[in-house]
């Protein structure tokens, strides 16, 4: 066990109870047991949620069993955040900060990306300079853009009572959705930026908690604007890397070569590694859309154009992908009137979340030239997968007339793959869960009209063997 050093630090707050709030607070709540955490949200139904561990809000493998242990022992959700804030000593800001607004321009050097949406973080400042009566650690563990932290200390001094003071830090989080326990349990690192001439104090609180369970050669420290841009600048590498393999795969379609034994090959070299080479229609999620789109107009901003030139490319590139996708199975088979099976709608595999999925813009496409969609996925509600589906279909019937049956009726939502598949005339692979591969391929193809199609935009399932069922097989970088 790490030497701890003696507990000052005894009740923490997390303001926003979300996929990062929730998760990061029972990770400490279970490894700091002597601290008292608890995660506060202005979204009543998603902390009652939170306080019935049968019911998430949201899935992550392995969570459930950690709120159950720690859940009103020393891990408390509630909608009183003044009273929160109050009795901390310590408080996390993990709140959502969505894009501001998206311009796509050409290069002409006009601004592209999306400043992010600061507004419920510095809400956040304002509320905990007026409740508090004692002095706290801010801790900043949404992902904002670089200079955000010190425009947090300047509400918080704006706005704090007399003799109150706040010290902010910023604490990046770099978990992954679907393996949010694992990577906050064994983090690779805990970065802390801090303005280091009046925040070393508060610092070693912050590392305090962390000691508890991590490494200390893991806990990084840096300025605080280098740990707000090692935040974006994590995710524009990773995203970087999806799209170089994704731009290669679109060249082994066109030279017969596949993707992916090319990503095998290459990442074999270990200057290079396998991680983050693996070909798909396109990233999607909360994050890496919003992370760069914030990366592009920091550059563009700073006047940086042909840095800002170089990271848009990634966005352009992913948005090349989803589409191409799309319109390969629009030209090998004529979807008017025809079932399409949609396997997965999740934006990667492990997790419900759909925000950003590309799964929406597949089937939208689909649906435009008059699909009808069976959609399966094992963790996305119905409820969400038919909102983010018939939204934009309803407008469109609105708009126009000859799209008059797109809506409700074109999309059904099932509970098993098999039920999805039966009936019809190709099945589409959106989302790589590992359960697609282990479907009985051949009791789905008797189901199906002859000439049925697998379209495998994950590239994930065995393509010699469903061939050799009888299934066309179209497959993402082949
Ligand atoms: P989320 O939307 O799941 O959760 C945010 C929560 O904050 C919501 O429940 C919302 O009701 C609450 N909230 C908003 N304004 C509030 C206010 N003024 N007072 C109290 N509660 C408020 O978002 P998330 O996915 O958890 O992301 C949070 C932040 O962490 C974002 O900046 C995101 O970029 C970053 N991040 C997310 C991930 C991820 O995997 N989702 C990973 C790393 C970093
Ligand atoms: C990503 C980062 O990996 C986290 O470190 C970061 O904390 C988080 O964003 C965030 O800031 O929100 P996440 O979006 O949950 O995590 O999931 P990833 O595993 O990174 O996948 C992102 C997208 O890229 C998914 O759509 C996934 O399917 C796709 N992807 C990933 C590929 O297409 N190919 C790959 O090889 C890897």
């Amino acid at each position: 066990m790490p030497q701890i050093p003696s507990p000052q630090i005894t009740h923490i707050c997390c303001i926003g109870a979300g996929y990062v709030g929730g998760p990061t607070s029972a990770i400490i709540s279970q490894n700091c047991p002597s601290i008292k955490v608890t995660v506060v949200d202005t979204d009543a139904k998603r902390i009652s949620a939170w306080n019935s561990p049968a019911a998430l809000p949201i899935y992550e493998p392995g969570l459930e069993a950690i709120i159950r242990n720690q859940l009103n022992i020393n891990l408390f959700f509630s909608t009183d955040i003044d009273k929160a804030i109050a009795e901390s000593q310590l408080i996390f800001i993990a709140v959502n900060t969505p894009p501001l607004e998206i311009i796509d321009t050409d290069c002409s050097g006009r601004r592209r990306g999306a400043g992010a949406d600061l507004s419920a973080v510095m809400e956040c400042a304002q509320r905990i300079a007026r409740v508090s009566t004692s002095s706290k650690i801010i801790v900043e563990k949404s992902t904002v853009p670089c200079g955000t932290s010190h425009e947090v200390g300047d509400i918080l001094q704006k706005y704090a009572r007399s003799g109150v003071q706040f010290q902010v830090l910023s604490n990046p989080e770099f978990l992954s959705e679907g393996t949010a326990v694992r990577d906050l349990q064994h983090p690779d690192r805990v970065i802390i930026g801090s303005a280091l001439q009046t925040a070393s104090e508060a610092q070693e609180h912050l590392k305090y908690i962390y000691k508890h369970w991590v490494p200390a050669d893991r806990i990084i420290t840096m300025s605080q604007w280098s740990a707000e841009l090692t935040k974006l600048a994590s995710n524009a590498l990773l995203a970087q890397r999806v799209s170089s393999i994704n731009s290669l795969s679109a060249l082994c379609e066109s030279l017969g070569a596949d993707i992916k034994e090319v990503a095998r090959g290459c990442g074999a070299d270990s200057r290079i590694g396998g991680d983050f080479l693996r070909a798909s229609l396109g990233f999607g999620g909360s994050c890496f859309h919003k992370d760069l789109s914030s990366l592009v107009w920091l550059c563009d901003s700073l006047r940086l154009t042909p840095v800002a030139d170089y990271w848009h490319q990634v966005l352009l590139m992913n948005e090349f992908q989803t589409s191409r996708f799309a319109q390969r199975i629009l030209s090998t088979i004529n979807v008017r009137g025809a079932r399409i099976a949609c396997l997965g709608f999740a934006f990667k595999e492990g997790t419900g979340d759909a925000r950003n999925t590309p799964a929406t813009r597949v089937c939208r496409e689909l649906l435009t030239a008059g699909a009808r969609l069976s959609v399966y996925d094992p963790k996305v509600p119905a409820d969400h997968i038919l909102s983010m589906l018939t939204e934009e279909a309803v407008e469109s019937t609105a708009a126009n007339s000859a799209r008059v049956d797109v809506g409700y009726n074109c999309v059904s939502v099932c509970s098993r793959a098999l039920e999805a598949i039966e009936g019809a005339q190709a099945v589409v692979v959106l989302t790589a869960w590992p359960e697609f591969r282990c479907i009985n391929w051949e009791q789905a193809l008797q189901t199906m009209p002859a000439l049925a199609h697998i379209f495998d935009g994950q590239a994930m399932l065995d393509h010699e063997y469903l061939q050799k069922l009888g299934f066309q097989v179209v497959s993402m970088g082949k």
